[in-house]
């Protein structure tokens, strides 16, 4: 809308909050449902797809959601801290929403393994961040450890404020579409997002608003893949590219097979060249930069579209900001930067091919 009040004040008779919460909102949600025509061509059969871009969101992904409501109630109660692990985007939000809450933010993150711009967001926002020598999985585990014996609020998804805020991009996929959609393909690291929008699409089709609901289809990263057997499988060492879904135990990975089976979809993997393929496809094609888990739930659709029902509406879950990963923009850019050239019209000129 022309003054948008933030999620928690657009959709606040399906959320958990009353009068006492203080809404700590930098206006997330509201989230464009942008056209995929090319990828729609791609697969013909009259599919018509659209992208839910949650990498528009003011941190630059989806963790918005589900921080503005776990901050506000972590105010509400008091807390003078927050704490989280995160492969950069729940850092970066944990980061964002603390620091204008003013409360202090600690964010444990894997050394090596977390996209710049997502560590840029952490460190400028004021975060103190603490880099460790293991994986996510580890780094969940220690911190919550560290919230069940000292007074600090963890902001995971375990948190379950949280999945309530996130459930709230199901509600506008469903307003801006006027239905909900047939299929719904998503990214899958920790399995929280794909059970947050489980919740939202339940809850919509109880109070009659949609008539349906969509079939969830999943998808991790082919090194990352511990719920693809149906049951949650944990892998010791994940490893993808997409560094956002680099994660071998997922801390929803039973909520999110009991919501995939009841949708009758499925968790599926795609492979980091499949990945990276659908990253350059959107950039190209599409004109829309994310980032590369992101990308995932476009590789999937690619990959197993064709089983879509014909004329269905399928969208896409683009879940963070391309800017947020410069370096894997530039490694996979197929067109490289020209040679500085002579600043004159005719060595310009000469350059672009003329
Ligand atoms: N896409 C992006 C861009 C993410 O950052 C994440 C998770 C996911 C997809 C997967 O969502 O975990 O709910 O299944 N990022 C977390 C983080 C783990 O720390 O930022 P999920």
């Amino acid at each position: 809308g022309a003054n948008w009040p933030g999620l928690i004040e657009h959709y606040r008779e399906y959320l958990p909050v009353d009068e006492r919460t203080p809404v700590v909102t930098l206006r997330e949600g509201n989230t464009p449902l942008i056209p995929l025509e090319s990828i729609g061509r791609r697969l013909g059969r009259g599919l018509r797809v659209w992208a839910k871009f949650d990498g528009l969101n003011p941190t630059g992904s989806f963790k918005d959601r589900g921080m503005t409501i776990a901050v506000s109630k972590a105010k509400e109660a008091g807390a003078q801290a927050v704490l989280c692990a995160s492969t950069g985007n729940t850092s970066a939000a944990a980061a964002a929403y603390a620091a204008r809450a003013g409360l202090r933010a600690y964010v444990l993150i894997p050394e090596g393994y977390v996209a710049l711009g997502k560590l840029a967001q952490a460190l400028v926002y004021g975060a103190e961040v603490i880099a460790i020598r293991g994986n996510f999985d580890q780094a969940l585990a220690i911190v919550r450890t560290i919230a069940e014996h000292y007074p600090i609020t963890l902001v995971n998804s375990v948190n379950p404020f949280r999945l309530q805020g996130q459930k709230t991009a199901a509600f506008e996929v469903c307003d801006q579409l006027g239905t909900a959609p047939d299929w719904l393909c998503i990214p899958v690291g920790n399995a929280g997002n794909i059970t947050a929008y489980w919740m939202g699409f339940c809850e919509y089709a109880q109070r009659g608003r949609i008539a349906g609901r969509p079939i969830l289809q999943g998808f991790e990263a082919s090194g990352a893949a511990a719920l693809v057997g149906g049951k949650v499988e944990p892998v010791a060492h994940p490893e993808t590219v997409a560094t956002a879904i680099r994660i071998g135990n997922p801390a929803s990975g039973v909520r999110a097979l009991a919501a995939v089976r009841a949708s009758a979809g499925a968790i599926r993997v795609v492979s980091d060249p499949e990945i990276l393929e659908a990253y350059r496809i959107l950039a190209c094609e599409e004109g829309i930069f994310c980032e590369p888990a992101s990308a995932a739930a476009v590789a999937g659709l690619l990959k197993y579209g064709h089983e879509a029902p014909a004329g269905g509406q399928v969208v896409c879950v683009l879940t963070g900001n391309g800017l947020k990963d410069p370096d894997r923009a530039i490694a996979v850019s197929a067109v490289e930067i020209a040679p500085g050239a002579d600043p004159t019209a005719s060595a310009v000129a000469k350059a672009m091919g003329f």
